[in-house]
């Protein structure tokens, strides 16, 4: 173990300070604005191109003074360096922790002079910069031969559909980023995403594409996924009986045949992976596969040879571009002070609202349609992250941990759960997530000829409701206003907003390539510095594990066999009878 022993957050004087002001803790965001004519500017904060703004958070000079107190106590910093110097901060799995030398700059290059001169980069052995330029070259060459059509498939034909098959990190960020930048991609490529065992996933996926023009990029950390390499596994048999079946290839065991449905694997799959042995034993040119490492979490490896399928779809320079907007908030978090440092203060609010006021869950909200899988990418990143129950000593937390992320895109939420957020009996911080320059500026010409005038810019209605949603989770309605609008006193209480609803607005220019690497930065250092407060291994997920022992396991028991089904216990016995009874079998 390189980590030193984590420090009890809860024995800090910062703690018990914070514990003292929530206990009886009435918030009062109409006051505080009231009175500090400053408040906006004063905590609002800018990282890279992300304007932030937290004054519509429930804090006060006072609660910050020591939240930072707490973030020194715990020594963010200085793990911050840690991580990214190549310590292995991931104790139970004796790692480095390194996605943020994804996104390092290569050697003069833009923005390789702001690179931490003592950062190295040689750790356990490896050139670190070196592997990663190097497998970001053979994949960028990769995509430029797919883009330019020079790379075809068996028969000759120009690739028009990139699926990647992976699963978790292995498709979470790639289809994330994908979707965000759908107006980069290239006219006449598309990229899809099978990722579920569930049959009917790949089935869809595949049923109207051509196989002559589709690459499958099988993507997998481990290269040991069931779900992944089962759907790999069907994806060839698809490719095999689409190609035989319209005369492509051979459709027998001959030779030929044989020949022949080798050299379509070989020009139709690529694979992602650690573990290039294993892409070979499935049947992949290792001249076609791209490597990654052991010191990137599958959660954190979007910005890989993972986000292959990004690459391909918005091109090398785009890529390029995601990859800066990374960087730029990795800068951000190395060198700002903790006071003006953006990701250690959304961190320390989120602590402030889990430990302190009882927060179950955190709302993402991104006034974005493009980022609508933003909050599904989120889930893995700060869940697997920061889901744990004991620290990097082995010992227990000493408080809660982890928050429940969720959200939809705006203004959709607002007509489903956003009465909850308002109104309910839950306190519910969001984030809240716009561009001020959309891709598309359509305007209504005919507007409703009443709110909406002749003209009007549908993006500025859209943003409209952006700002409102802040301001009345902020500053609610109080019964008196609600009387002043002639409302019947018995309806009065329903139709009062308490206000005091915690909302962070982040506005960015557009939504950019290297936007949407800020963001994803952004929320990796968020996590980062509240798995350091809770003294917790954030790069690690045993959690998962057990599930996926068992459900191997069980899988004979539903596949018939009548003795591993007697040894279940007596719930799962009797469910998979009835499955099997479901079934006619
Ligand atoms: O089951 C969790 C997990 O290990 C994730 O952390 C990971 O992103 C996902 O599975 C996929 O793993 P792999 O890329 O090795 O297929």
């Amino acid at each position: 173990m390189t980590e030193s022993a984590p420090i009890d957050p809860t024995a800090t004087d910062a703690w018990k300070q914070l514990e003292g002001i929530a206990s009886g803790f009435t918030p009062d965001l109409r006051g505080w604005f009231a009175d500090d004519a400053d408040r906006a500017a004063t905590y609002t904060f800018q990282a890279a191109d992300l304007t932030v703004d937290l004054s519509k958070n429930l804090v006060t000079e006072q609660i910050l003074t020591h939240l930072l107190a707490l973030a020194e106590d715990a020594g963010v910093a200085e793990r911050y360096q840690a991580m990214i110097s190549g310590q292995h901060i991931n104790v139970t799995e004796d790692r480095a922790v390194l996605h943020t030398a994804l996104r390092r700059p290569a050697a003069g290059t833009p923005g390789a002079d702001t690179l931490d001169p003592a950062a190295g980069f040689v750790v356990d052995g490896a050139d670190i910069d070196a592997e990663v330029h190097g497998t970001l070259d053979k994949v960028f060459a990769f995509a430029d031969k797919v883009r330019s059509g020079e790379w075809v498939g068996v028969t000759g034909k120009r690739i028009e559909t990139v699926v990647n098959i992976g699963i978790g990190g292995s498709d979470l960020g790639p289809v994330m980023v994908y979707e965000a930048l759908k107006p980069y991609v290239q006219e006449g490529l598309e990229a899809r995403f099978v990722s579920n065992i569930d049959p009917s996933d790949i089935y869809e996926k595949t049923a109207d594409l051509d196989p002559e023009t589709t690459l499958f990029i099988v993507a997998s950390k481990t290269f040991g996924t069931l779900e992944t390499l089962t759907n790999a596994r069907l994806a060839r048999q698809w490719l095999w009986e689409r190609l035989g079946a319209s005369g492509a290839i051979p459709a027998d065991d001959s030779p030929a045949g044989d020949e022949a449905r080798t050299a379509a694997v070989a020009k139709h799959f690529v694979a992602v992976s650690t573990a290039l042995d294993k892409v070979a034993a499935f049947g992949i040119d290792p001249e076609n596969a791209f490597g990654f490492w052991d010191w990137v979490g599958g959660r954190y490896s979007v910005d890989s040879a993972i986000g292959t399928s990004v690459a391909i779809a918005i091109g090398p320079d785009g890529f390029r571009e995601f990859l800066a907007g990374f960087h730029a908030i990795d800068e951000h978090m190395r060198t700002t002070p903790l006071e003006r440092n953006v990701p250690v203060l959304m961190g320390l609010l989120n602590v402030w609202y889990t430990n302190f006021l009882g927060a179950q869950s955190h709302a993402v909200l991104p006034y974005a349609q493009y980022l609508h899988r933003f909050p599904a990418y989120l889930q893995q990143l700060t869940m697997e992250s920061n889901g744990k129950r004991v620290r990097w000593d082995g010992s227990p937390v000493t408080t809660d941990t982890g928050e429940i992320f969720w959200g939809e895109p705006g203004t959709n939420g607002q007509h489903a759960f956003y009465q909850l957020i308002h109104q309910g009996t839950r306190l519910i911080p969001a984030d809240f997530i716009a561009v001020a320059n959309p891709a598309h500026p359509l305007k209504d010409d005919t507007g409703d000829g009443n709110a909406v005038q002749p003209g009007a810019d549908v993006h500025a209605l859209f943003l409209a409701n952006f700002f409102a949603q802040t301001k009345a989770l902020a500053f609610g309605k109080t019964a008196d206003e609600v009387r002043a609008e002639g409302t019947a006193e018995a309806v009065v209480p329903a139709r009062v907003f308490p206000g005091n609803r915690p909302t962070t607005s982040i506005l960015a220019p557009a939504l950019t390539p290297s936007v949407v690497g800020q963001l994803i930065a952004l929320y990796e250092h968020i996590v980062f510095t509240e798995g350091t407060i809770w003294g917790i291994d954030s790069f690690d997920q045993w959690g998962v594990e057990l599930g996926k022992q068992l459900a191997l396991e069980i899988a004979p028991a539903v596949d018939g066999d009548a003795a591993a089904l007697a040894s279940q216990d007596s719930s799962t016995k009797a469910l998979i009878a009835r499955y099997l009874e479901l079934r006619g079998e």
